[in-house]
């Protein structure tokens, strides 16, 4: 005799596949293929999209935004971020960063050099004569990151995941990244940053998309209108890296404290080491919460770009080493055609004990925020 007829032990079952269903996490979707890199890895593409038209669609290779399409005053889409139709575009030498995430330490430090805890570190020469964005091959551009579809209190969004092994491109400590986009309706992209090391290490992130608001492939980027909540900036020597000192913009080229076309006197800077803006400045800040950093206007589209940050500066580069290189769509991208607002510490800071510390020791975590909004006037 049994104790359970058919039909009941049918109906239990089914009960407790309920259960688990109800009780099991969400699944979270994958992205879709994207294509592969030249070693075979796949790489998967994943969209967001609001009720405004706004799409920003980004690949696991370097957590990068491969297309940003934000309305123009007439509610016209275009494409606004400089990228590629392929990976293998990305992998080719005419990828200068284009919309990826760099680190471990954005920017450059001084020959490649460091110490911490008494040990000398020697990192790749990428930029002579100094290391720049994190290295040659396994930077955080090149490598593919976990991501997974997300929900939060700032819209849904794209997390993506990525541990880097101890020793990987010459830094310490085996660290666990993370970047989350989010988008929201009031047209706000949102990066989170976080990272976590089991050793004291350096770690500065910064996004480094190329931005032409009058959409990728247009001629130049000088007639925007650049405005910038920075009083100060850090002077560099003959090879980008920062003298130590932090100056004033009033009376320099780099004055954007009210807002100024770039190109009013963009000829002060083309023959200086530069080649025109790649500073870093300074944000007037009070506390360690989102600030204003920057806001961009193309005149003739309306598109406004404004970008706030938890970090103490941001790296406004203006394009000055594109090469006319083939990009997405058949477009061009002419020297000086697109505008980078990377917010980050500041350049070679692991050298330079007066400016705020970029080392992250292992019971504290690292946090940035950066939230790029678009808008039209
Ligand atoms: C950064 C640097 C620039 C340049 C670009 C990449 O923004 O500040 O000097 O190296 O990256 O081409």
């Amino acid at each position: 005799m049994s104790f359970i007829n058919t039909p009941t032990f049918c109906s239990l079952i089914l009960l407790c596949l309920a259960v688990f269903l109800w009780a099991a996490p969400a699944a979270l979707a994958d992205g879709e293929p994207f294509g592969k890199t030249a070693d075979g890895t796949p790489v998967e593409l994943f969209t967001l999209k609001n009720k405004n038209g706004v799409v920003v669609k980004l690949m696991t290779r370097g957590t990068t935004i491969v297309e940003l399409l934000t309305p123009d005053k007439k509610g016209q889409l275009a494409n606004i971020a400089l990228g590629f139709d392929d990976v293998a575009g990305y992998e080719s030498d005419r990828n200068q960063y284009f919309g990826c995430v760099v680190g471990r330490v954005a920017n450059r430090i001084a020959k490649g050099k460091f110490t911490l805890g008494g040990k000398e570190y020697q990192l790749a020469i990428n930029n002579k004569p100094n290391h720049l964005h994190g290295g040659v091959k396994r930077n955080l551009d090149k490598v593919i990151w976990k991501g997974e579809e997300v929900k939060s209190k700032h819209g849904p969004g794209v997390r993506f995941s990525y541990t880097s092994p101890d020793g990987e491109e010459g830094y310490p400590g085996n660290v666990k990244f993370e970047v989350t986009y989010s988008l929201n309706d009031k047209n706000e992209l949102r990066i989170d940053f976080q990272a976590e090391t089991d050793k004291a290490t350096p770690i500065n992130l910064s996004q480094h998309c190329y931005f032409n608001l009058a959409g990728a492939g247009a001629a130049t980027v000088l007639d925007h209108e650049l405005t910038l909540n920075a009083d100060r900036y850090t002077p560099v020597d003959d090879t980008l890296i920062p003298t130590g000192k932090i100056a004033p913009v009033k009376d320099t080229p780099l004055d954007f404290t009210k807002p100024r076309t770039i190109g009013d006197e963009f000829d002060k800077l083309i023959d200086t080491a530069t080649k025109g803006i790649d500073h870093n400045f300074v944000l007037n800040r009070t506390g360690d919460g989102l600030t204003f950093a920057a806001k961009l206007r193309h005149p003739g589209t309306g598109r406004v770009l404004t970008a706030q940050t938890t970090q103490p500066g941001v790296q406004v580069y203006s394009g000055n080493f594109l090469q006319g290189q083939k990009g997405k769509d058949g477009k061009t991208y002419a020297q000086r055609s697109a505008l980078c607002l990377e917010t980050q510490h500041f350049p070679d800071s692991v050298n330079q004990p007066s400016f705020p510390t970029v080392i992250l020791q292992p019971e504290l975590r690292y946090r940035h925020t950066c939230v790029y909004a678009f808008s039209t006037e």
